[in-house]
């Protein structure tokens, strides 16, 4: 007998057996597992904390574990298994391990949401049926263009003097919606499509992004200005410390981000602005909050969440970034 089989064979005993007060008892003991692909990054952190919140105001449990790569993602699951969680929500170290995940996540009859990452098959397709929360790439990409286009304007720089440094991530299909998002605004302002350099990184993070980023620079030494944009706030930061180090002056640089997490708030807390203009940020906490309720009513009264949810982001910049964080409660 297959262990789903068994598995179900055992949920039907227990519901006929268990006396009813018992089974009320079960229904309060929900349990759900919060896998994420980088747990030291603040977007992760504050996602994983407005999880265990929403647990405990509806009362179930958030076990909160690291998914760095495929193995320590499937460790995660069992682990979950062994600790009775009916379901986990997963931000993914690479999306193409969807099919894996839920292969062992249907083994345990667990139910699975992701979010920020969506799955894809094995050519690339996102998978559709398992619930995704994410942000809307495309849209906030084109924020990040407009407001490096508007920032530019405002320093009055001469474009044929600016070179565009985009951090690229063409193996995640959100990286590459956002920075694709940015390059459209770019060009529908006439920024010269010659101008715009990529830095492909090999991970989504800040260590990364400097490396891919301080080659292209020495190769393009010609241009005064830079504008630079990436998947997240974390990547931007990666490439703005490339050119400090490069000798470029914070004036000379227009760095915008997305995410809006401590990454950002600890560079505008700065003393002196840096190369780091902005960041779109989007609600972590709502990311975290949402998916956890979500998958608590598809545990416990069996609503199936929406298939596809896309959430928005606001400009943050040194200026406004402590109201904004309130705003998004961040
Ligand atoms: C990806 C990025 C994170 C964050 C999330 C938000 O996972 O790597 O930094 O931007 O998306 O959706």
């Amino acid at each position: 007998m297959r262990i789903t089989q068994v598995l179900t064979h055992c949920a039907l005993l227990g519901t006929l057996l268990v006396a009813p007060w018992v089974q009320s008892q079960a229904q309060e003991d929900i349990k759900i597992g919060f896998i994420v692909k980088k747990p030291e990054q603040a977007w992760f952190i504050n996602e994983q904390r407005a999880a265990s919140e929403m647990g405990n105001k509806l009362g179930f449990e958030v076990v909160r574990l690291g998914g760095e790569d495929g193995q320590a993602v499937l460790s995660a699951i069992d682990n979950l298994y062994a600790q009775n969680a009916q379901g986990f929500v997963i931000c993914p170290p690479d999306v193409r391990l969807g099919p894996a995940i839920m292969h062992r996540a249907r083994q345990y009859d667990m139910k699975v949401i992701t979010v920020d990452d969506q799955f894809v098959t094995a050519d690339g397709q996102p998978i559709e049926d398992v619930p995704h929360l994410g942000m809307s790439g495309t849209k906030i990409g084109q924020q990040v263009g407009e407001a490096i286009v508007v920032e530019m304007k405002t320093r009055g720089w001469d474009p044929k003097e600016v070179a565009a440094l985009r951090i690229s991530n063409n193996e995640l299909p959100t990286a590459v919606e956002r920075t694709d998002g940015a390059t459209q605004s770019l060009l529908a302002a006439g920024f010269p499509e010659d101008h715009i350099f990529d830095a492909p990184q090999q991970n989504t993070d800040t260590s990364s992004a400097f490396s891919a980023a301080s080659p292209v620079l020495a190769q393009h030494s010609d241009y005064k200005h830079w504008v630079i944009y990436a998947l997240n706030e974390e990547s931007v930061l990666g490439g703005v410390r490339a050119t400090e180090q490069y000798g470029l002056d914070a004036q000379d640089v227009i760095g915008v981000g997305i995410n809006g997490s401590g990454a950002a708030f600890a560079e505008f807390s700065r003393e002196k602005p840096t190369g780091f203009f902005g960041t779109v940020a989007v609600s972590s906490t709502m990311h975290g909050r949402q998916t956890a309720e979500n998958l608590y009513y598809w545990i416990t009264e069996g609503k199936v969440p929406k298939a596809n949810t896309e959430t928005a982001g606001t400009l943050m910049t040194r200026d406004n970034w402590q109201a904004v964080r309130k705003a998004l409660g961040l």
